[in-house]
């Protein structure tokens, strides 16, 4: 009885474990050595494409003639033909149009410096197509169980960019990765599960991974920091940086160790670059400095007597609008804070000084108004008390009167 359960189970997982229907001779034979491999191709986006799609040979053979007898037939590539290989199809329009799919990726691939090292020195420790994308469970990239879905793509790279023996041959740094994840990019991706914040190839490309040139650094950042590079390209640094001297956003911020900025950035950065005591760049980051935390101690004070006459009972919803406004206008100043631009800053002090000022009278006079209706009081007082007394005396007498034998 026993066993026959067991024969039974047995069975079933035998049953399970055989796909229902193989849709080629190079399946059915090769499932027998290694199932996992043969899922994986048939779970993959190349279900369709089939084994012998990529490494040709007779798919309608049953036996080892499929391959040996085929001259189609391409065997395992050696990983230096591996972007051919995936290029046979991939830049094939014909063969790419029916998807609608791009066929760019070999030739971006070969103006990458992975794609220059590979086909200008056959060094093939550069990545090829299938280390990013794998080769027999390859997934959409918007799949998250892809490695080039976003959330991936940092530890895809970092099998190479992480190893540092690998990297010291080309004199590259093995910490890019491990600086990634510590940055602000990193924490909005993971933590806020923000798909749109940037990883390794947003910043470089897909394809193209090159690191960004002088120039190109302010462009990738600005198309995501608008407000930033706007300001930025009005700042001195912008003709600084279009001289070749400068690498925009990341002289100051740095690239992958990308941390949330607060003042300090403006105390340390500028020395950086700027170490004569004397000059008027350092002037120019006090008056930031200066500027920044007069706008901070007044609206700090401002809010609190708010705070205090919003609980006293006063009305402040117009007091309460205008110091939303003043709030906006230093949330604003981070970013035009890049123009570097000592008129601007003036102009916004002036701007919020003038609307706190506002808001403090109006709290005084409220107060003040507060204090009259108040006051207003004492007569009407006066008079009922007079009044009252009056009656008592008034009645008093009648009593009296009344009481007379
Ligand atoms: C009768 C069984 C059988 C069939 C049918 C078969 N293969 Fe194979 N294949 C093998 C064996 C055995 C090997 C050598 C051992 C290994 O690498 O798994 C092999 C090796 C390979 C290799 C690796 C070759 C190398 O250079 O290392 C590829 C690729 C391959 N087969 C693809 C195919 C494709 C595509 C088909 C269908 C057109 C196919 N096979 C049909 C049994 C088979
Ligand atoms: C998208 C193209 C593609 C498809 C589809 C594909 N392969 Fe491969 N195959 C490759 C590449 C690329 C390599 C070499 C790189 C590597 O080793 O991962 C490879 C290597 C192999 C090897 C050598 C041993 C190994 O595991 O690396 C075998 C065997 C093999 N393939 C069998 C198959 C079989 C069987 C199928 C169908 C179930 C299949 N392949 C479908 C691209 C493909
Ligand atoms: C025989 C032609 C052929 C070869 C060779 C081939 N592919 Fe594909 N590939 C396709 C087709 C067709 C699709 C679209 C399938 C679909 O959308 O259903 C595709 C889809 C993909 C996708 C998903 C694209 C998307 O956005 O949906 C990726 C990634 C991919 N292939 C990578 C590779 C890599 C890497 C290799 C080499 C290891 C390779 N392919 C080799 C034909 C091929
Ligand atoms: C250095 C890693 C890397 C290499 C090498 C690489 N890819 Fe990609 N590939 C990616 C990333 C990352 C994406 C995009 C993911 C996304 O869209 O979010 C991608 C996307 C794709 C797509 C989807 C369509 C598209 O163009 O966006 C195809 C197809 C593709 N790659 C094929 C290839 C082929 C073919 C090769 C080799 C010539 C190759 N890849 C080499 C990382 C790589
Ligand atoms: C299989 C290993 C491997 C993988 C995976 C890999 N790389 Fe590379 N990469 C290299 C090697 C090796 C070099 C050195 C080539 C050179 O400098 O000549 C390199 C060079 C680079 C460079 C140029 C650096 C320079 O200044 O020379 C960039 C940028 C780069 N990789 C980005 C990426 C990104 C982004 C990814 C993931 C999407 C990635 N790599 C995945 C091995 C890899
Ligand atoms: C926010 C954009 C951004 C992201 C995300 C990013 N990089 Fe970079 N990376 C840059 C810039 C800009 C440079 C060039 C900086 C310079 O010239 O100082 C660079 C330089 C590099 C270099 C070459 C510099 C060298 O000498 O070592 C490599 C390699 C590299 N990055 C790999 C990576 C890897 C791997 C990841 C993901 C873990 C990554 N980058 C994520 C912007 C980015
Ligand atoms: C693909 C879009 C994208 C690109 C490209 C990009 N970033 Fe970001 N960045 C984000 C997102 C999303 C956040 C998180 C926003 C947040 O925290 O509200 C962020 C946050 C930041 C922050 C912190 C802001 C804060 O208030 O804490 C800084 C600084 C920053 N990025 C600088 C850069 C620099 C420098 C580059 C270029 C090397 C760059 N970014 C490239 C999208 C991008
Ligand atoms: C000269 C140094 C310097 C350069 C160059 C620079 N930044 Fe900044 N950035 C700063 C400082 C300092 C702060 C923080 C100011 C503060 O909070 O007091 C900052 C703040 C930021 C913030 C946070 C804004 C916010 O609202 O909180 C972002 C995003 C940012 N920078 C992006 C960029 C981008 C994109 C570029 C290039 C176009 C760039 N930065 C160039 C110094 C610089
Ligand atoms: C990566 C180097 C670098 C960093 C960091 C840097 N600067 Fe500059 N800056 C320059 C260069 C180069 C010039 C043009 C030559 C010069 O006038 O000194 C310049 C010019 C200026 C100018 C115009 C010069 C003038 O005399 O009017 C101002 C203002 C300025 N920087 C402010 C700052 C401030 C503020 C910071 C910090 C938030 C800063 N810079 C950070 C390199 C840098």
């Amino acid at each position: 009885m026993m066993r026959r359960g067991v024969l039974l189970f047995g069975g079933v997982l035998l049953f399970a474990a055989q796909p229902a229907a193989f849709a080629s001779s190079c399946e059915s034979c090769h499932f027998e050595s290694d199932p996992a491999l043969v899922e994986g191709v048939r779970s993959s986006v190349h279900a369709q494409v089939g084994c012998h799609g990529c490494h040709g040979g007779n798919p309608a053979v049953a036996d080892e003639a499929a391959m040996t007898d085929d001259p189609s037939f391409k065997g395992k590539p050696d990983r230096k033909d591996i972007p051919n290989f995936c290029g046979g199809c991939h830049s094939d329009v014909r063969k790419m149009n029916p998807f609608r799919l791009p066929t760019d990726q070999l030739a971006h691939y070969k103006t990458s410096k992975h794609g220059e090292r590979l086909f200008g020195a056959g060094d093939d420790n550069v990545a090829v197509c299938a280390d990013c994308h794998g080769s027999h469970g390859i997934k959409r990239p918007k799949d998250p169980a892809s490695s080039v879905h976003p959330t991936n793509v940092p530890a895809t790279c970092g099998q190479c960019h992480s190893d540092a023996a690998k990297m010291s041959k080309y004199k590259l740094s093995a910490a890019h990765p491990a600086d990634y994840e510590r940055s602000v990019h990193a924490h909005a991706l993971r933590v806020r599960k923000d798909l749109s914040a940037p990883t390794c190839a947003t910043c470089h490309g897909n394809h193209g991974a090159v690191p960004p040139g002088v120039r190109d650094v302010s462009e990738i950042c600005g198309s995501c920091h608008i407000r930033e590079a706007e300001s930025f390209s009005k700042s001195p640094h912008a003709a600084v940086t279009a001289a070749g001297k400068m690498k925009a956003c990341v002289s100051c911020h740095s690239n992958h160790a990308i941390l949330h900025p607060t003042e300090d950035l403006l105390r340390t950065a500028c020395r950086e670059c700027h170490q004569r005591p004397d000059d008027n760049a350092l002037d120019v980051r006090d008056e930031f400095l200066a500027g920044f935390g007069q706008l901070r101690r007044d609206l700090s004070d401002v809010s609190g007597e708010l705070h205090k006459a919003a609980v006293r009972g006063f009305e402040v919803g117009e007091a309460q609008v205008q110091m939303e406004e003043a709030k906006t206008a230093l949330i604003a100043l981070t970013p035009a804070q890049h123009a570097l631009n000592l008129v601007d800053l003036s102009k916004v002090i002036r701007e919020n000084t003038d609307r706190l000022d506002q808001i403090r009278q109006s709290i005084k006079k409220k107060i003040l108004s507060e204090g009259v209706r108040r006051l207003m009081f004492v007569p009407i007082f006066i008079f009922l008390l007079v009044l009252s007394i009056a009656c008592a005396a008034k009645r008093a007498e009648v009593e009296q009167t009344n009481g007379r034998p």
